[in-house]
């Protein structure tokens, strides 16, 4: 692993927990798994994440936008692609340039489709989607068979796949989502009954991937499960593995007097003689302003200490005082992940923070730097 010297805070990538969590998730499914890597793999890197899963065994990535197809092919990503999201009609050239399958969200998009692959020379790979109460894309049930069949009779099209999406797996409404799943099951019952069934049919995300097994069908769809992080908190502890880590240096560290106020608005006041260190990472770099929020702590050496005050742009503030030691600038604190002993899990810190952990980790950037742990580095570690 390297780290930038200059660098002030970054974001590790464990290639190796990446690619056990593909593994794992595949596994707990028993039907092949398509890695999705989204917004840039969740904030983490769309080829890193897309390469990590597909050496677990993932079968194939879906991205939300061609654009995103487009950036996983010029990386060298050459397993299938599909892409979720519903397409603008400028963007399905460029879905088709990144050889991606794409998904039918209404019946209009087959004409649209069988354009740009007249256009391109190329017959298009698609899946349809079918609406069970996301009411966010696809198509509804009662119109599925007929779009279906018109897909197959276009030569342009080779329908490969017909899927929905759950909105309420991770909830605890799971009779909903049950509900659900069998209104889609009756779609894909219809379908075989008509001889017009493709061969994928995938429903779940990370949620069902755990709780419901009978949204598995013959292939699911995961990302946050990925990234080591509990879709719903219905795991055991180890049963994933974290894959970030979030780190970043100490740049200063100030002594300051029993009732003095610290940083903007003064929402800190030391309650005693402290030492207060600055991180170098900010909301310029993604961490969000909310995070000092409800006794979010960072491991130092090793040993907890509390975020004080609040987020600014550039830096945070940590209160060092009980350390043995006052840190030194450069020193490395570690705000999730392992250090030492200890483990500063993403989970409670989102919640704390008013997020879910899909909106904290895409919403890591700026100029965090992105340092990938490869396999080799990993087990090294574990080994150590
Ligand atoms: C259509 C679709 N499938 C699968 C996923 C993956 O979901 P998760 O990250 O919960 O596994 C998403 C993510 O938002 C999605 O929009």
């Amino acid at each position: 692993m390297k780290v930038p010297p200059h660098a002030r805070c970054w974001l590790e990538v464990d290639a190796a927990a990446l690619a056990h969590n593909a593994a794992h998730v595949r596994e707990r499914a028993g039907v092949p798994l398509t890695a999705v890597v989204k917004a840039n793999g969740y904030g983490l890197g769309a080829a890193e994440v897309a390469r990590a899963a597909l050496a677990g065994g993932a079968a194939s990535v879906a991205v939300a936008t061609a654009e995103e197809a487009r950036v996983l092919r010029e990386a060298g990503v050459v397993a299938p692609v599909q892409i979720l999201g519903a397409l603008l009609p400028g963007e399905l050239d460029l879905a088709l340039a990144a050889r991606a399958a794409v998904t039918i969200h209404e019946p209009a998009d087959l004409l649209r489709v069988r354009e740009a692959s007249l256009r391109s020379g190329r017959p298009v790979d698609v899946h349809l989607a079918v609406d069970v109460g996301m009411r966010r894309h696809g198509v509804a049930p009662r119109d599925a068979l007929d779009t279906l069949r018109a897909a197959q009779r276009d030569p342009a099209l080779r329908v490969i796949g017909v899927m929905t999406h759950l909105p309420n797996a991770a909830g605890s409404e799971l009779e909903l989502s049950r509900a659900r799943v069998a209104r889609f099951a009756e779609v894909v019952a219809e379908a075989e009954q008509a001889g017009c069934c493709p061969d994928q049919v995938h429903a779940a995300a990370s949620a069902a991937v755990f709780r419901l097994p009978e949204a598995r069908f013959n292939r699911v769809r995961a990302g946050i499960a990925l990234l080591g992080l509990d879709p719903a908190d219905c795991l055991g502890p180890t049963e994933l593995r974290p894959a970030l880590s979030l780190r970043a240096r100490v740049t200063r560290v100030n002594e300051v007097r029993a009732g003095e106020p610290v940083g903007y608005g003064g929402r800190w006041v030391a309650p005693r003689d402290s030492r207060v260190a600055l991180l170098g990472i900010g909301y310029g770099d993604g961490l969000p302003y909310g995070w000092t929020q409800g006794g979010a702590e960072v491991l130092i050496a090793g040993q907890r200490c509390p975020l004080v005050g609040s987020v600014m742009m550039d830096y945070v503030f940590v209160d060092v005082s009980d350390l043995p030691r006052s840190p030194q600038p450069g020193e490395v604190a570690t705000l999730v992940g392992r250090d030492g002993l200890d483990e500063l899990r993403l989970e409670p810190q989102a919640a704390r923070a008013g997020l879910i952990p899909y909106a904290l980790t895409c919403g890591l950037g700026g100029r965090l730097e992105r340092v990938l742990i490869e396999a080799a580095q990993t087990s090294q570690r574990q080994a150590a």
